[in-house]
């Protein structure tokens, strides 16, 4: 097995760089944080939290849906993602501050936001924690609004079970993995979904928030963009012991077998939850 050398995660430089390149060039973020944004209802909003904010991606929609006066504060744990986000998007509305999302309420005053939005990232963090942040420093009748891929949440969308006659990246990833490396992939009871909405509900109901909607959604793309999405270290497969450039190898050898403009898609559970108007 060839040595490890090449994880890269969100707070280094080439990532972030790889990140940030990809939301502008490749509709998915754009499209997962204007979704968002819309369940969010913004239109009155003069303060929203990106949450897990990264390098900007859905702070630039937020900005888009915003009246004028409106702020956005973008929270994220890598700087690395920041520093490309402070230099890619200038807006005089956004700020930027370095931190777990499980610390939000240290950052922001309480009741002071309208909503708080987190694109394709609560999965990542303690979810309980982060929960009772967000319901501590949203206003009465403030809105949470954030996904969780289909994968983590156990969900998906009827869409793309129907594209799934052939074999995906990933799974072609992972066979050329055990054919070339003597990978040994994870089996499916290893691997339970970390983030079901049963969970979610439980949470966010001890932190005082309420769920007030939910849906399976479907994001259609290509294998070409998939493939653009694998090339980014964080997300590079498989997962274990090899190097970036090995990854990127695997991916070559499972990119050849595909046809570029098939379709991919993949499922989301999108949450919205919601602090009451009024406490007991
Ligand atoms: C896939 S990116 C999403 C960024 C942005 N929301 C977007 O749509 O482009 C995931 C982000 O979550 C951040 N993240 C993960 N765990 C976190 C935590 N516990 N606290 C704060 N940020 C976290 C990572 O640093 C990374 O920037």
């Amino acid at each position: 097995m060839a040595p490890h050398d090449a994880i890269l995660g969100w707070d280094e430089d080439s990532n972030a760089e790889a990140y940030e390149a990809f939301t502008r060039a490749h509709p998915m973020y754009d499209a997962t944080s204007r979704d968002l944004a819309r369940r969010a209802h913004l239109r009155d909003a003069s303060l929203v939290i990106d949450l897990c904010g990264g390098a900007g991606a859905t702070a630039r929609t937020i900005l888009e849906a915003l009246p004028a006066p409106a702020r956005v504060v973008s929270v994220d744990n890598a700087a690395a993602m920041q520093r490309v986000g402070r230099r890619t998007l200038t807006d005089h509305r956004l700020s930027w501050i370095t931190a777990p999302a499980e610390r939000l309420a240290d950052h922001v005053p309480a009741g002071s936001a309208d909503a708080v939005v987190c694109n394709s990232a609560i999965w990542k963090t303690h979810t309980a924690a982060v929960f009772a942040a967000v319901a501590h420093i949203l206003r009465p009748g403030g809105r949470f609004v954030f996904n969780i891929g289909g994968g983590f949440a156990g969900v998906r969308h009827p869409d793309e079970q129907s594209v799934r006659t052939r074999p995906s990246l990933k799974t072609l990833i992972r066979q050329i993995a055990v054919r070339d490396y003597g990978y040994t992939p994870p089996t499916a009871s290893e691997s339970p979904p970390k983030l079901p909405l049963d969970t979610v509900t439980r949470q966010l109901s001890e932190a005082g928030l309420t769920v007030v909607a939910t849906e399976i959604t479907a994001q259609h793309s290509t294998m070409a963009e998939k493939k653009a999405w694998l090339s980014i270290p964080v997300f590079a497969q498989p997962e274990g012991n090899f190097t970036h450039a090995q990854r990127m190898r695997i991916l070559d050898a499972a990119y050849a077998l595909v046809n570029a403009d098939a379709p991919s898609v993949t499922s989301w559970l999108v949450v919205v939850a919601q602090r009451p108007r009024t406490t007991a």
